[in-house]
């Protein structure tokens, strides 16, 4: 059984409807899902984000499926629906036997028997999907997926303007705060966010996850504790889930009775689902984790000064990981001197180096800065060893206006080299004023004065182990409010 043309149409009027309403991402969406769910006589239907990476969706609408259904975990996009991120439509005829199923126990549970999801596209880039559930067997005809894919349509507009919403906030609390005007700075790496929380304090965790970018998602999946007669009796949903880490986190206060049950349900919980990583923690133990996992420093909620995160650690030795892949491809069968500028780059040499496949050796120049904008250039430690005939890489941990940069390499030329290369993690291209041959780049950095992993604001800062922004007050002198 399948929708009627005058059934799509009335709504199609309704979701259009629906998405031009000043309602909130949530809401709107949940209204598309129950228009579609009817129009289909489907009985449920699901809204997702895929989130910025493209590693997994996020529910952001639904209509006609049980909570645990909605909550049964994250779901992986590679490999839920491989199809959808090529931009093609997905057709399960048999929901509890087809294995791009990720949970078909819980499929089966809630009598689910077909699914047809097509993608949401942007540009002809998936950054979504919508689904169909239906309880029977279902065929679906070439009318019901065009009508999918029209709302899908509708989908990409929905998340497009509640995307700009979310960076126009953000933005206006960034200038706001940096007394400047308005200027789109990068969003976190979590794009859409439905989220209503039941407490302050899980707030205050999601504001310090922001901060270190840590990609988090809110109550993503409930776990079923204990049965009776068939049916779930006791369920439980831990906070947050941070994929980066694959920890589920619960939230806790020091409260000794509330702890002593918080307790009892994750000893449970781990017996019963073993494989999941789950950590009941206060505010400072999630600080200590913080700090093992490499992503601040130990005892410190927010690292003073620094106004955000801009790469988190995790981040930074992925892409050194990247680049030490091609530059070793690059240089396959030939030894390397790696050149560094003191003392910025140490840490991004110190990653980079042990990433790389050949045989390479290491020296160093150091340089101070002089004239009335400190443009002069000195060298005030030049090179131990000789570099003619050698293949060198020079390794950078900024390139700015781009001035040091172009007055190494002449430097470094006339030394004769067998070829002369430049790797540098940061490019900040909006501020170059000499052009600059980049052979590697790490990340091309927004106009903001960076600080960490190396780099310094007045000789601080460099042990930091991410890169942030700094406070842009600091530059101008002023006095820090906190
Ligand atoms: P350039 O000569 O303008 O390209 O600047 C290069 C040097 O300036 C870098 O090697 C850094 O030492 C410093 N620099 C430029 N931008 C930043 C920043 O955002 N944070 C820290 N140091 C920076």
């Amino acid at each position: 059984m399948a929708g009627s043309r005058g059934s799509y149409y009335s709504a199609l009027k309704r979701i259009t409807k629906a998405a031009n309403s000043a309602f909130g991402l949530r809401k709107i969406c949940n209204s598309v899902a129950k228009s579609t769910a009817k129009a289909m006589q489907a009985n449920g239907c699901r809204i997702l984000s895929l989130n910025s990476r493209k590693e997994y969706l996020i529910t952001v609408g639904t209509y006609g499926l049980s909570d645990l259904y909605l909550k049964k975990g994250p779901l992986d996009a590679r490999k839920s629906l491989p199809d959808i991120l090529e931009g093609r439509a997905v057709f399960i005829a048999d929901a509890t036997e087809d294995e791009r199923v990720q949970h078909p126990q819980v499929a089966l549970a809630q009598g689910i028997a077909s699914i047809l999801g097509v993608p949401i596209l942007e540009r002809g880039q998936a950054i979504g999907e919508i689904r169909i559930y239906t309880r029977e067997h279902r065929q679906f005809s070439e009318a019901d997926k065009n009508f999918l894919f029209s709302v899908a349509d509708v989908c990409a507009v929905i998340f497009e303007r509640a995307e700009l919403h979310q960076l126009l906030a953000q933005d206006y609390k960034a200038s706001e705060r940096r007394g400047k005007p308005s200027q789109l700075s990068p969003l976190p790496t979590t794009t859409l966010r439905p989220t209503r929380f039941a407490h302050p304090s899980e707030e205050d965790f999601a504001k310090l996850l922001d901060f270190y970018c840590i990609e988090w998602l809110y109550e993503p999946r409930s776990f079923p504790l204990r049965w009776e007669g068939g049916k779930i009796a006791e369920m439980f949903t831990p906070d947050f889930y941070l994929p980066e880490l694959d920890i589920y986190v619960e939230l806790t206060t020091l409260k000794q009775n509330l702890i002593t049950e918080k307790n009892r349900k994750l000893r449970q919980l781990r017996e019963l689902y073993p494989e999941v990583n789950v950590r009941l923690l206060t505010k400072s133990d999630f600080l200590r984790l913080l700090a093992k996992y490499g992503y601040g420093p130990l005892g410190e909620a927010k690292v003073e000064g620094v106004d955000r995160v801009l790469y988190n650690h995790a981040r930074i030795q992925r892409r050194i990981r990247t680049l030490a892949r091609h530059i070793s491809r690059d240089y396959a069968g030939e030894r390397l001197v790696l050149v560094g500028i003191l003392k910025g780059v140490i840490c991004f040499m110190a990653d980079l180096m042990q990433h790389l496949s050949l045989p390479v050796t290491l020296d160093f120049m150091a340089i101070s800065y002089y004239g009335v904008d400190g443009q002069v250039v000195k060298i005030t430690k030049d090179l131990d060893g000789s570099i003619t005939g050698q293949h060198v890489l020079m390794v950078e941990d900024i390139v700015d206006t781009g001035m040091t940069l172009n007055y190494i390499l002449d430097h470094l030329s006339a030394h004769n080299p067998a070829s002369l290369r430049v790797c540098t993690l940061l490019d900040k291209r909006a501020r170059r004023l000499i052009d600059a041959p980049l052979d590697y780049v790490g990340f091309e950095t927004p106009d903001e004065f960076v600080v960490g992993y190396g780099l310094d604001y007045r000789g601080e800062y460099r042990n930091l182990p991410f890169i942030g922004i700094l406070h842009p007050g600091l530059t101008k002198g002023e006095q820090l409010q906190e």
